[in-house]
């Protein structure tokens, strides 16, 4: 659909709303750019998830973009996990037999630092680590890569923005050439991303979710991107977000996961979306060309 007509018909789905909407937004599928193509917790069909092995995995493939998740241990160091517990991704049942369920703010950093988080994936990734935030950032440095960071359950780590936000700043992530090109903050908590774009507003951030049409606009006060799931995704639904202009001035974007495969790739890439996030980047990357 051309940019005009999205506009239009979005205005006849908000009403007054739609006062706010810009004319003719530039978007991808318009004007043939390729989406951005984002590692998922790494390259995480080929190493194990969140892990260093993973990020190296992208950088092996070409891949900018790496998206992780953030959350917090006992003693307070921010660790990159996925599920709340340790269970799924290392051997945690075999060192603390005592410790079900495993939850990840149980434990300390250096308990989660004796873990093997590989070995579930592969007896090649054996010995691999959680790492912490900071190792995180370092390697995806090293790289010269980007970084999609997710605050994961915020509800269960009051304070967690504020912490998130300081140790990126301690490594070097908040300055301008990172805070512009090279680092958004996502979260399926709309408080969590309105936290972290209040306390740090040159940051770009994401909404994880698919919100009604009809709540963009105050969505758009807080959050750059829309992210939602590829299986709810619709060309209207993106042209609807398209619409917006977000914090810092311009359309918001629609990043989409988890996108595995090619067709799936094509459809999202063909409805105008701005990036793919995947677990085989090398896949979409060779169907959409990102
Ligand atoms: O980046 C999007 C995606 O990571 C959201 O889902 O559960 O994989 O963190 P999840
Ligand atoms: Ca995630």
């Amino acid at each position: 659909m051309h940019a005009r007509a999205v506009a239009a018909s979005t205005t006849a789905l908000l009403g007054t709303a739609a006062l706010l909407l810009p004319l003719s937004p530039a978007r991808a599928a318009d004007s043939g750019a390729r989406p951005v193509v984002v590692a998922h917790r790494g390259a995480s069909a080929y190493a194990p998830e969140n892990t260093l092995a993973a990020v190296d995995q992208a950088a092996a493939l070409g891949v900018d973009w790496v998206e992780n998740d953030v959350q917090r241990t006992k003693d307070g160091e921010l660790v990159v996990v996925h599920d709340d517990s340790l269970q799924r991704t290392t051997d945690v049942e075999e060192v603390f037999p005592d410790r079900a369920p495993w939850k990840v703010k149980d434990f300390t950093a250096a308990e989660i630092a004796r873990l093997d988080a590989g070995s579930w994936f592969g007896p090649a990734y054996a010995g691999a680590r959680v790492p912490t935030l900071e190792q995180f950032v370092h390697r995806v440095e090293r790289h010269d890569q980007k970084l999609l960071l997710e605050i994961k359950n915020p509800q269960l780590y009051p304070g967690i923005e504020r912490q998130t936000l300081k140790v990126l700043s301690n490594e070097g992530w908040l300055d301008r050439p990172h805070v512009k090109h090279r680092l958004i903050v996502q979260s399926f908590s709309a408080d969590s991303v309105r936290t972290v774009h209040d306390l740090k507003p040159a940051v770009k951030t994401g909404f994880l979710g698919t919100p009604p049409v009809a709540d963009l606009p105050s969505y758009a006060a807080f959050t750059d991107q829309i992210n939602p799931s590829y299986a709810s995704l619709s060309s209207g639904y993106v042209a609807a977000v398209h619409a917006f202009r977000g914090p810092h001035g311009r359309p918001l974007e629609v990043f989409t996961w988890t996108v595995n495969d090619a067709d799936a790739a094509r459809r999202v890439a063909g409805f105008g979306v701005d990036g793919i996030i995947t677990n085989t980047p090398d896949v979409v990357r060779e169907a959409v060309g990102g």
